[in-house]
């Protein structure tokens, strides 16, 4: 690997001439390795309410060209303001891998987090994985969700539900097929919520839930459909900067 000492000694020398007030920048963490990409472990596309730590870390691993994991070498991560990472350079482990703690900001949405290595050349190579944040009505629409709906909405069996998806003869979307949800308006939404499949001339193995959920748990399931909906939904008549 090339490396050029004067920008070391231009890096300690900005370093030092910098403002006494501020934190002493961490001591740069060395590569003891290159690879040339980064790919996801586990712990993208989690769920989190705001402002707290997501449940599972992020787990990314660097491999070289032929797909070997790679050790020692260095991974950074960032995010948007608010976002908080338990440090933000690590080196990956015997099995390449790069272990971040993620606490999400303050606002619900999207968060994208942008993790970077470099390869043998000095260039960087990066991977982006986004995270979801969700605030209180959103929280509550996540618990209704797991609680009620996920069992035939999400074909995937977990450790704590077994999904009733295949044996359903209609099949319901996952509420992420933004296809699918944001051509319902809320109004509709509402109404195959409390009055079940037929309200909207569908089957009738959508069942109606006007009994069991009150009118806020039903606008808080719409609002966390809307949250995880991918393409994300985009509220009629409201036009705003996705950025
Ligand atoms: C017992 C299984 C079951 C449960 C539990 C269930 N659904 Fe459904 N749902 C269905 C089926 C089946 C359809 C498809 C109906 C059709 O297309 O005719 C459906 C359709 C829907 C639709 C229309 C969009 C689509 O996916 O086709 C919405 C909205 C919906 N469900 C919301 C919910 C919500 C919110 C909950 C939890 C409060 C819930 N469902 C719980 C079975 C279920």
């Amino acid at each position: 690997m090339k490396s050029n000492p004067w920008i070391y000694a231009l890096l300690a020398a900005t370093a030092l001439a910098g403002c006494h007030h501020q934190q002493p920048a961490a001591a740069a963490l060395q590569a003891k390795a290159a690879g040339s990409a980064l790919v996801v472990s586990s712990g993208d596309r989690q769920t989190g309410v705001i402002g707290s730590q997501l449940p599972q870390p992020l787990v990314l691993q660097v491999n070289d060209s032929q797909g070997n994991a790679v050790t020692g070498a260095k991974v950074a991560i960032s995010g948007p303001a608010g976002v908080v990472f338990d440090s933000t350079q690590v080196l990956t482990d015997d099995n390449g891998l790069a272990t971040f703690k993620v606490q999400l900001g303050g606002s619900s949405g999207r968060y994208e987090l942008t993790a970077t290595s470099q390869d043998a050349q000095g260039k960087p190579f990066t991977l982006s994985v986004v995270e979801l944040a969700v605030g209180y009505p959103q929280e509550v629409g996540r618990e209704v969700n797991d609680k009620y709906c996920s069992r035939c909405h999400n074909p995937d069996s977990s450790a704590e539900q077994v999904s009733n998806y295949d044996n359903l003869a209609v099949k319901p979307h996952a509420f992420t097929s933004g296809d699918v949800y944001n051509k319902f308006s809320d109004v509709d939404l509402t109404n195959i919520i409390t009055h079940g499949g037929p309200s909207l001339n569908r089957s009738a193995l959508m069942p109606p839930y006007g009994n069991t959920l009150s009118k806020s748990e039903i606008k808080a399931v719409i609002s966390y459909i809307r949250l995880v909906s991918d393409p994300p939904y985009v509220a009629p008549g409201v036009a705003y900067d996705k950025r």
